[in-house]
């Protein structure tokens, strides 16, 4: 049910169920951190493989401590400059966080997330949350309550409604190696805000075979209709001669016949809007009945490259 309670949340956590709450990254399916069976209900919930570790929310920079220890330097600065926001920080976990929660990994991620019906709902509780984003594994992410509930109204008695995503994509992942910061995951903090922290990082490989963050995993994100990519929509649509044809562009209307239905994720050329817009967007397309959705490459710069980075992910087969 989507409800607005925060006081049902709060007592549905308690309980250790499993409750959506709103975030603004993405929807997240969250349950009590430092219970493993509620942690579990997540993994059954969203069909994700036990070896995908979960997001540990915090009320607060300073509570860190109950949940990561040798917490570095470079890692402080990331935190006065981006927390609370879209910054996880994979840093080594306590040892009475579960292995359910770091999927058997020393570590653990972890942020502060900007909402306030999150930080008011981690504010009345005494533990912290884990939370994957609340879509079944590999689907698109949600980015509104009416998202969730498309995907878990059975499974589900709570969905916390904290209206639309303000950032709509998910948060940036930065990791530690010998004391220096590694980029695990593109997120709604762009590469180029947090070198002005923090100087150039190193950009983990995306095609680990056994990836350091399964978020960057080939398949997520995904439509169910056929989706492609391409820096030239019209000479794409020219290839599918009598399909029903969805198009997802960045700034432009495109005329052409072929085009059943149209996302335009930001005529101002505003690359915040664009990634506010481009999983509801992706919804709305895949809602359409479409033969096959023909999404167009945006400009590789700042969030530009993590939109990017979801759309080859959405239209990977594997
Ligand atoms: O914006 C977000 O980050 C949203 C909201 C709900 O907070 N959450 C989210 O969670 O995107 P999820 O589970 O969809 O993605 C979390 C990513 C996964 O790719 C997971 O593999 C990675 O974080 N991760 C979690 N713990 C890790 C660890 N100890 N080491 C490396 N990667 C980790
Ligand atoms: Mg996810």
């Amino acid at each position: 049910m989507i409800s607005t309670n925060i006081e049902k949340a709060v007592t549905l956590l308690n309980e250790n169920e499993v409750v959506a709450i709103p975030t603004e990254t993405v929807y997240g399916l969250a349950a009590n951190a430092y219970n493993e069976d509620a942690v579990k209900k997540i993994f059954e919930i969203k069909k994700r493989p036990l070896f995908n570790p979960l997001i540990v929310h915090i009320k607060s920079a300073s509570t860190i401590n109950e949940v990561a220890k040798d917490i570095p330097e470079i890692a402080y600065k990331l935190i006065d400059a981006f927390w609370p926001g879209p910054l996880t920080l994979i840093l080594n976990k306590q040892a009475h966080i579960s292995d359910v929660v770091t999927a058997g990994k020393q570590t653990v991620a972890i942020r502060m997330p900007n909402h306030p019906i999150a930080l008011d709902l981690l504010q009345k509780l005494d533990f912290p949350l884990a939370a994957p984003s609340a879509n079944p594994f590999s689907t698109i992410s949600p980015t509104s309550a009416a998202h969730v509930a498309h995907y878990f109204n059975e499974e589900l008695s709570l969905i916390l409604d904290g209206g639309e995503c303000q950032k709509g994509l998910e948060s940036t992942i930065v990791g530690f190696e010998n004391n220096e910061a590694v980029l695990y995951r593109y997120g709604a903090i762009s590469t180029e805000e947090i070198e002005k922290i923090i100087g150039s990082i190193k950009i983990k490989n995306n095609n680990e075979h056994q990836p350091d963050a399964p978020g960057m995993l080939s398949k997520h994100y995904s439509p169910k209709t056929e989706t492609y990519l391409t820096n030239n929509v019209e000479q794409l649509i020219k290839s599918f001669p009598n399909k029903k044809i969805g198009v997802l562009t960045y700034k432009n209307k495109i005329a052409n016949n072929n085009i059943c239905y149209q996302e335009i994720l930001s005529h101002n050329e505003d690359l915040n809007e664009a990634a506010q817009n481009l999983y509801a967007s992706l919804h709305r397309l895949d809602c359409k009945n479409l033969d096959l959705i023909i999404t167009e490459r945006l400009p590789e710069n700042g969030l530009g490259i993590t939109i990017n980075d979801r759309l080859q992910r959405a239209i990977s087969k594997n």
